[in-house]
């Protein structure tokens, strides 16, 4: 008996994009409503009297010193874990997460994503040839040094106006209403304070701007979800903290967002404890 079959885990090859994803909400009219003022809005740049917009303009503060960025100064990345964080865990994530199949959905996922944009967790920088010609300007954060390093070399090759900086995203060190698009693609599982990172999301959103995210999470089969809490604590040693039970939904809806579109599904390429994937939107509403 194989691995996977002993631990209860279907891993028949299926083809992708699978007819799997259950639309969550099926709304169509909320959705498209929502995405294409989202597209408005993204096109739609405020700018500083300087010419810059609010986001360059940060950037700028960044590299001369007038802004504190937040850093990896919780021990996360010090010590014996630190140097696997740092060295190891940085290089198993780009080869574990840059296959055909992911690239496919990480395209889908970023093909609405415009105007100014921060990637939470950007890690290796997988995302970024996937970036449009609609974005204006993108910042990368990452509290991972090590994964600075690679993400680095794609940011040469970046076709869209991108700056990386180490942050958390509990605490992301921008004002108010920064941002029209917030990215997240398999990072809530990382996050240790989620709802916290969650608030901080819709805080630096503008009113219309959005979240846009792809993450693995809690299945719903009971089977499953067994597996996925034994295998917890084997998983955030090496994923460098992740958790494969994140109940992706129902952390989003800890924020007021209105969750526009959210469809999931088993990733026919990665184990069932593992891959359950959840994609979506979430909107900040206009106030009033
Ligand atoms: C599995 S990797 C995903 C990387 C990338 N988003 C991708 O799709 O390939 C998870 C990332 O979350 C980052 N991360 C961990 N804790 C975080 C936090 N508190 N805030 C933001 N990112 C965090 C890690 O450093 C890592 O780069």
């Amino acid at each position: 008996m194989s691995f996977w079959k002993c631990l209860g885990v279907d891993v028949r090859a299926r083809t992708w994009p699978q007819p799997e994803w259950r639309e969550r909400l099926p709304n169509p009219s909320s959705r498209s409503h929502h995405t294409d003022y989202a597209r408005r809005t993204g096109s739609v740049i405020r700018r500083w009297r300087s010419g810059f917009s609010r986001s360059q303009r940060l950037v700028r503060l960044a590299g001369r010193g007038r802004v504190t960025w937040a850093t990896g100064s919780d021990g996360r990345y010090s010590g014996a874990m630190g140097v696997y964080s740092k060295l190891v865990f940085p290089y198993l994530c780009d080869w574990g997460m840059s296959s055909r199949q992911l690239a496919e959905l990480r395209a889908d996922v970023l093909s609405p994503v415009g105007g100014e944009v921060l990637e939470i967790g950007a890690g290796t920088g997988l995302n970024l040839p996937h970036y449009g010609d609609g974005v204006e300007q993108l910042v990368l954060i990452d509290p991972n040094p090590g994964m600075h390093r690679l993400l680095k070399r794609r940011l040469g090759k970046a076709k869209v106006p991108a700056v990386k900086q180490v942050g958390r995203a509990e605490s992301l060190p921008f004002p108010d209403d920064s941002f029209d698009y917030v990215v997240s693609t398999f990072v809530m599982c990382s996050i240790p304070r989620r709802k916290q990172a969650m608030a901080e999301i819709f805080r630096v959103l503008r009113p219309g701007g959005s979240l846009v995210f792809l993450e693995h999470g809690l299945s719903p089969d009971p089977n499953v979800r067994r597996w996925q809490c034994r295998l917890n604590p084997i998983q955030k040693r090496i994923g460098d903290g992740c958790r494969l039970d994140v109940d992706v939904p129902a952390l989003v809806r800890s924020a007021p967002f209105m969750l526009a579109d959210l469809s999931e599904g088993y990733f026919a390429r990665a184990p069932k404890f593992l891959g359950y994937l959840y994609r979506g939107t979430a909107v900040k509403r206009l106030a009033g």
